[in-house]
């Protein structure tokens, strides 16, 4: 009898006991729920397959590194990992499917794309297999294709920078975006809530893609200042690397990142921080990305047949000034 075949026996008491107490699977409980206990006593280990970005930059190492340090063995996990190739979907599709038919007891995904999982999450769900997006949602959001969905919130992460924004702002100013690739429900979601938020007195002069990537950040954003003769003084970056790449391109152009052109960016990584110690950054927007622990308590009640929250919302906090990095950056996990 398959490891699941053997939960969803147990899972008949355990689902009566879940409905009757409502249980939902809750952040930073240790790994101790009866999927990997009994995995743990009998030996087996559960199969999960993590159909994984791969690659992309410091926060999806600490995401990533972070799940495979979660779903251990010692926590009575077999993790398959399966990065994209060079962030293709089709890559991924073919390692999810991979892993449907190979059985495994559950799927974690990052997803490339928001578009285009319908089909695959449909086989996954025939074959009873609990899949749990990390990260990143599924465009259109159809919850009943997927057990889970756990992330930090997009939407509000951005609206409290475009909060910080109108503060250093209190008349508006002229802003630009760097957006990370188009379509993503984060790229989305972080559009929605800045918009949602800055100011009616702001001046939207630019909103364009740079990847993540702090070389083409730099790229675009040394364009745009030539474009408006250096008369931005804001820019709203959606990740680390792509506000460092914008405070380059200010450095380049004989201006001072801080006082000329305030960055702010979202992830919340080390080096990020040590830009805004240093003034090169002015607002930094936690992103985390250190929700394995979660992650396994999700598998291990879906596993047992309790019921699980569909979205679950990891904390995340903000940095506004040199002092506040300064002080959080010798405790920094990533
Ligand atoms: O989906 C999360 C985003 O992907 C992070 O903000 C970015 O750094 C990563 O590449």
């Amino acid at each position: 009898m398959s490891i699941t075949a053997k939960f969803r026996a147990i899972a008949g008491v355990a689902l009566v006991g879940a409905m009757a107490l409502g249980i939902t699977a809750c952040s930073g409980g240790s790994s101790d729920s009866p999927a990997s206990t009994a995995a743990a006593g009998s030996g087996d280990l559960v199969t999960v397959g993590f159909v994984a970005v791969g690659p992309e930059g410091g926060w999806r190492t600490a995401n990533e590194q972070n799940i495979q340090d979660s779903f251990s063995k010692a926590n009575g996990f077999d993790l398959k990992y399966a990065p994209a190739t060079n962030g293709d979907q089709n890559s991924q599709i073919t390692a999810f499917t991979s892993f449907i038919d190979e059985g495994v007891d559950a799927i974690l995904l990052s997803a490339t794309e928001a578009t285009g999982w319908e089909s695959v999450l449909k086989r996954a769900q025939e074959a009873e297999i609990p899949v749990v997006l990390l990260d990143r949602g599924i465009e259109p959001n159809d919850d009943s294709l997927y057990t889970s969905h756990i992330a930090p919130d997009n939407v509000g992460i951005s609206a409290s920078a475009a909060t910080w924004a109108n503060a250093q702002f209190p008349n508006g100013t002229n802003y630009v975006v760097l957006e990370g690739p188009p379509g993503l429900s984060v790229v989305n979601d972080r559009n929605k809530g800045w918009d949602a938020t800055i100011g009616k007195t702001f001046t939207k002069l630019e909103s364009q893609s740079a990847n993540w990537s702090t070389e083409e950040a730099k790229s675009v954003f040394e364009t745009i200042l030539k474009a408006n003769n250096n008369n931005v003084q804001l820019v709203f970056a959606q990740n680390d690397e792509m506000g460092l790449g914008a405070a380059l391109a200010v450095e380049e152009a004989g201006l001072k990142p801080g006082s000329d052109v305030k960055i702010i960016t979202i992830d919340g990584t080390k080096s990020a921080l040590e830009a805004l110690a240093a003034g090169r950054l002015s607002f930094v927007a936690e992103y985390n990305p250190l929700f394995g622990e979660t992650a396994v308590d999700v598998v291990n009640a879906a596993l047992a047949g309790k019921t699980v929250e569909k979205d679950i919302v990891v904390p995340s906090v903000t940095f506004d000034s040199p002092a506040a990095a300064t002080a959080a950056l010798p405790d920094r996990k990533y």
